[in-house]
């Protein structure tokens, strides 16, 4: 049976300095979930063929940098564009759009940012993606934390107001084989 590996990008300087969106670089703790990252899968999936998809962002082609097996790129695969609230913290964004936080937390599949997207939004633009994961082999995808919440729901068919709260977690691999009926699921956490 295939495999389907979702991983989020290793620990981002913006991840460390609470800031959503952007395209920053690796922490020095991302930075050895990247290198520790090829050990892991190859352990797991042995001498089968896997390509690697990322997005275009810094963060996942340098999380994917050590992994000894072919990639591809997907402007698809970008985090959820935070709009005019790019690169603010959490904190910042109620100060500044008191509302719009709040009527994020009443719908937050539905809330599009100003000048950005919603997680429906992102459904939607995934849906080439998708397309081409259920025609492939074994396949990798170094994501972000929006976007591998959509693919995870899509797998597990769970329902879009719980989607964008599943927990994803950073340094954590997630492998899905899918059955007849639903997703066979596992996790591996690297303790960095
Ligand atoms: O904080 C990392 C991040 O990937 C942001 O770039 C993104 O806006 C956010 O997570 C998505 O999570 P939530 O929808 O819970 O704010």
């Amino acid at each position: 049976p295939r495999s389907i590996f979702f991983s989020r990008h290793g620990e981002s300087q913006y991840n460390v300095e609470g800031k959503i969106g952007g395209d920053s670089l690796l922490s020095p703790r991302g930075m050895q979930y990247a290198k520790a990252l090829p050990e892991l899968i190859l352990d797991n999936i042995g001498e089968k063929p896997l390509t690697v998809w990322t997005s275009t962002l810094k963060r996942t082609i340098q999380t994917g940098k050590f992994l000894p097996y072919p990639k591809l790129t997907w402007k698809s695969l970008d985090e959820l564009d935070a709009g005019v609230c790019d690169g603010m913290t959490y904190e910042e964004i109620e100060q500044a759009y008191p509302d719009d936080y709040a009527n994020r937390d009443e719908d937050k599949f539905n809330y599009r940012y100003r000048g950005g997207e919603s997680y429906r939004d992102v459904v939607v633009r995934l849906e080439p993606v998708i397309m081409e994961l259920e025609r492939q082999e074994n396949i990798l995808i170094i994501g972000h934390q929006a976007i591998l919440r959509c693919l995870y729901a899509y797998f597990h068919h769970l329902p879009q107001a719980e989607l964008p709260y599943i927990k994803i977690p950073l340094h954590t691999v997630i492998k899905l084989t899918p059955k007849a009926y639903g997703c066979d699921e596992e996790r591996y956490t690297l303790p960095i």
